[in-house]
Parts: C-alpha cells; structure tokens; sequence
C-alpha cells in the first residue's frame, strides 16, 4: 500500500492507494506541515486499522512538502512535484489523458496534462483562500458554511454593476446581466448576504474566465475542476453560467478533494 499526503496550504488530505486504485480518504487540518503530515498518516492507520508494515511507501506534495526532509517514522517517505500530482490525479479522476485542469485551493492553479506531458500553464492567486480573507473583515462570520448560508440568499445586484447599469443594449456576446464590474455598483442597501455572494461571484468568475482562456489557447472545450474549490455549489453555478457565454464545459470529478493526494499515491518514485 501507499499513502499518498498533500499537505495543502489549508486543509492536508492523505489517500491510501492500492494495485492502483484509492481505496481510502481522509482530511486533516493542522498548524503546521510536519504536524499536518504526522496526524495524517496517523489518522489513515487509526480510523482504518491499517497495520504500519502493510505501507510501502509515502509519497508526499503540496506546498508543505518541501519542510518533511526525512522518513515518516521509518517509512519511506518521497517527495511529489504538487503539478505534477494535481496532473496525474486529474486524468486518474476524470478517467481523459488529455485535459485542461483547475485546481481550486487556497490559490488557484492550472495545468495541461498530456499523458506523461503535464505542465504548469498559470493561475491566480485567487481561491478559496480570497473567500475566507474577504469574509473575515466583509462579514460577521468567516466560517465556510456561514459564508455559504449567507450567499444563498444574495442578490448581486446590490454590489455587482451589471451591464444594464450602464448600457441599454447588450455588448457583444454579453447580455445586459452580464457583470460590468465586481463590487462596483455596492449600494449602502447590501446586506452580509449580498457581500457574501458578491466575493463568490468576484473569486469563481475570475477562476472561470482564465480557465476558458488557458483551455481556449490549447483548442479544448472542457475544464476538469479540482481541489476543495470544486466543492462548492453555488461557485458551479457561476462557472455553470460562464459554459452558458463560452462554450467551455466545466467537469468535476468525484473525490476531486483528493486529486493531488491521488497524484502523489500514483506518482513513481524516485528511487526504487
Ligand atoms: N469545510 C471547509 N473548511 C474550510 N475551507 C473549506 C471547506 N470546504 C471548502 N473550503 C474551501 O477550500 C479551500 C481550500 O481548498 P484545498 O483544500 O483544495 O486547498 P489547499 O490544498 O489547502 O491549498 P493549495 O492547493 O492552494 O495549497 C479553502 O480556502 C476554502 O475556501
Ligand atoms: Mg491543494
């Protein structure tokens, strides 16, 4: 068996792989990488009672990799280029070896897989972790399912200038309720609700329109979405809305969470 570990810049996910398959999942927070990485591993044998000798090895990535130097307790323990996982994970979920991916973190970044070709095309330093920052001084809870309760029943109208703010006919291909400008309208009437899908809408169509561009450039007209960002409904349903304007699909793979920890698990390493 291999555990692959993704300590991510927020949340560490570890998996358990076998003959080539994930058989097994879990999620862990902690302050820092090396905790992270110990209560991971620690927690995959606990809740599944998983005896130590049965772990080959430990493929590690994520941006708290670099700080595991050593064997976890005296496992084998490689290190995993994070684009390289994100790559590998992303074809194994959505089962395609030619693909555009956006994984949607704390940041958000965008890679090219092509079978053993996988590289780093770009992304933004726009994601989850804009979503809680904004929330935290925007709104009277930064928690993520407050952030979600509250943007369920928002109306961007109340901070978003659309189109037909401005214009009297649609623009191009845009129709009048299209966004002009993200927080350029905020009316003394919005409310935390309001705010709350404001920041959503700003982060999954700023996510949205560089993953049409960057999947564009390469003639492809899906994007396979990952990371704990592909989670989030209502961010579908504005990406749902930018396939409406671009003619890009959005696809997320089940488990999508654990895509750069699948990677890992099914990277090769580096020694024998
Ligand atoms: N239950 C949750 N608690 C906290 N954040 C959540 C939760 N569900 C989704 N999120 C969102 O997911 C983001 C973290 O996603 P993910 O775990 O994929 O990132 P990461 O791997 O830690 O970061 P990165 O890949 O950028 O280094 C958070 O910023 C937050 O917006
Ligand atoms: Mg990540």
């Amino acid at each position: 068996m291999i555990i692959g570990i993704d300590i991510g810049s927020t949340i560490t996910k570890a998996v358990s792989v076998e003959d080539g398959k994930m058989i097994r999942r879990i999620k862990t927070r902690a302050a820092d990488a090396v905790t992270s990485a110990a209560g991971a591993l620690g927690k995959m044998i606990l809740e599944n009672d998983i005896p130590m000798g049965d772990i080959e090895r430990i493929m590690i990535t994520g941006a708290g990799a670099t700080k595991i130097k050593t064997d976890l307790f005296g496992i084998p323990t490689e290190p995993v280029d994070e684009i390289t996982a994100i790559g590998i994970g992303g074809m194994f979920l959505s089962k395609q070896d030619t693909i555009i991916i956006t994984n949607i973190g704390t940041g958000t970044a965008i890679i090219e897989a092509k079978g053993s070709s996988i590289s780093h095309l770009g992304g933004s330093g726009v994601g989850g972790g804009t979503i809680l920052g904004l929330a935290k001084k925007l709104l009277p809870t930064a928690h993520f399912n407050g952030i979600m309760d509250l943007a369920k029943s928002g109306n961007l109208n109340q901070v978003d200038l659309l189109l037909e703010d401005i214009m009297e006919t649609d623009l191009s291909f845009l129709n009048k309720e299209a966004t002009a400008s993200n927080f350029g309208k905020m009316l003394d009437t919005a409310r935390y609700e309001d705010l709350a899908m404001g920041i959503l809408n700003l982060v999954y169509q700023v996510i949205g329109i560089i993953s049409v561009f960057a999947a564009k450039s390469k003639n492809l007209d899906r994007v396979v979405v990952t990371g704990n960002g592909s989670k989030n409904p209502l961010g579908r349903h504005i990406l749902s809305t930018i396939t409406g304007v671009y003619a890009v699909a959005f696809e997320y793979p089940q488990y999508a969470e654990y895509t750069t920890a699948i990677g890992a698990g099914l990277s090769s390493p580096r020694r024998p």
